[in-house]
């Protein structure tokens, strides 16, 4: 076996956004000694209060955009590492205006790759299950490292556009990078445009909750907590130039998703509204992970998703301030689109 890297000063892109900021969390928390800088944009995805509570000497925090190259020659000198989260990741946002996804998304890759070619250093790339596709609800098959690419939306076909040029600069450049292709997230700090948060704060605002299409699309559901050990093994573990699928066996339709949350919130289980279907609408994922677990030893932790959920509704119920400033535009975009 190869010998572990061991990161001391790493930067994290979209560190103030919901994956990212769960991540840097989960580092101070399980790493002592890691030092973190976070370059973030602050879109309105982006929440300083997200990193409240991160100890001053773990974290210094940058306001600025990846797509900014002259200050990518300022700040990644001196850094063994970067973690890039950073991007536009909400599909329904993409097919209204794709427009910063081709900019944020690859441009911004691009800025990064071309960063860490100059200063020599360890790239990890967070990407999406998205990229490959989607897959029928009654075939057996789950997503593979090696599948083709067939990206559904203006989301993840910038997502597909970002890992292809970051496979490209590790072949041509040498570039010391990793990818990482994950499944649906869900826990704390997620934006309220998101599936499941959307559906827990329309209930605590007594809005009825809103189900695309006829809500037996399936996602594979996984705690961002586990998302983030996943990152750090393959940060550290993983083989340069590889592509690792993050899942936790988390398969499930919305319309059970949405049941057990009424259920949960003590609401009937028809007690929501069937509303305009997502264009383009991708109708199943499933993420095999089995290269993650085999190759890495990696485990997720939270294998209950009930009780995950559980967890979740009690942070937003517990949170109230920290979405119900951008809830109602959030909503006006929404019933905008018919939805
Ligand atoms: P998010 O929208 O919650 O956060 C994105 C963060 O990036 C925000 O803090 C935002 O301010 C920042 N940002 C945006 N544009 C920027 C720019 N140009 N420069 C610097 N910062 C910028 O997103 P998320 O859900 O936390 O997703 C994080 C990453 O994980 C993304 O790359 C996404 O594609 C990937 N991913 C997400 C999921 C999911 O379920 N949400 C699943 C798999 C992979
Ligand atoms: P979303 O959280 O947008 O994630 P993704 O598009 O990356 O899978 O949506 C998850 C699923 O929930 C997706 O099938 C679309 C569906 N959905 C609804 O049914 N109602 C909603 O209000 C939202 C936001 C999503």
């Amino acid at each position: 076996m190869t010998e572990a890297f061991e990161p001391k000063n790493v930067i994290v892109t979209g560190g103030a956004g919901f994956i990212g900021s769960n991540f840097i969390h989960w580092v101070v928390e399980n790493q002592p000694g890691v030092h973190v800088t976070v370059l973030d944009k602050l879109t309105y995805a982006g929440n300083l209060e997200n990193l409240a509570g991160i100890p001053e000497d773990r974290m210094d925090f940058v306001h600025g955009d990846i797509c900014d190259a002259a200050l990518l020659d300022e700040l990644v000198p001196g850094h063994d590492a970067i973690v890039h989260f950073a991007a536009e990741s909400h599909n329904d946002n993409s097919i209204a205006n794709p427009e910063p996804f081709i900019k944020t998304n690859v441009e911004g890759t691009f800025r990064l790759l071309e960063a860490v070619r100059k200063y020599d250093v360890r790239f990890h790339h967070i990407s999406t299950d998205e990229v490959y596709g989607d897959l029928a609800l009654d075939e057996p098959r789950k997503f593979q490292p090696d599948d083709p690419y067939e990206p559904s939306s203006p989301y993840s076909s910038s997502k597909a556009s970002s890992d292809l040029l970051v496979r490209a600069w590790v072949r041509t450049y040498g570039v010391r990078a990793t990818i990482s292709n994950c499944s649906n997230n869900y826990g704390p700090r997620q934006h309220v445009e998101k599936f499941i948060p959307r559906q827990i704060t329309n209930i605590l605002c007594g809005i009825r909750p809103k189900l695309y299409g006829d809500g037996k699309n399936v996602r594979d559901w996984i705690h961002t907590e586990d998302h983030s050990s996943a990152v750090w093994e393959i940060l550290t573990r993983g083989r340069i130039g590889e592509t690792y699928l993050i899942g936790a066996d988390g398969e499930r339709s919305n319309i059970d998703v949405l049941r057990a949350i009424l259920h949960e919130m003590g609401h009937a289980e028809d007690d929501f509204d069937w509303v305009r279907d997502r264009p383009g609408h991708d109708r199943r994922y499933a993420i095999d992970a089995t290269k993650l677990r085999d190759e890495l030893g990696w485990e997720p932790a939270h294998t209950d998703f009930s009780d995950g959920l559980r967890q979740t509704i009690a942070w937003y119920t517990e949170n109230r301030s920290w979405w119900e400033g951008v809830k109602s535009a959030t909503e006006q975009k929404y019933a905008k689109q018919g939805q």
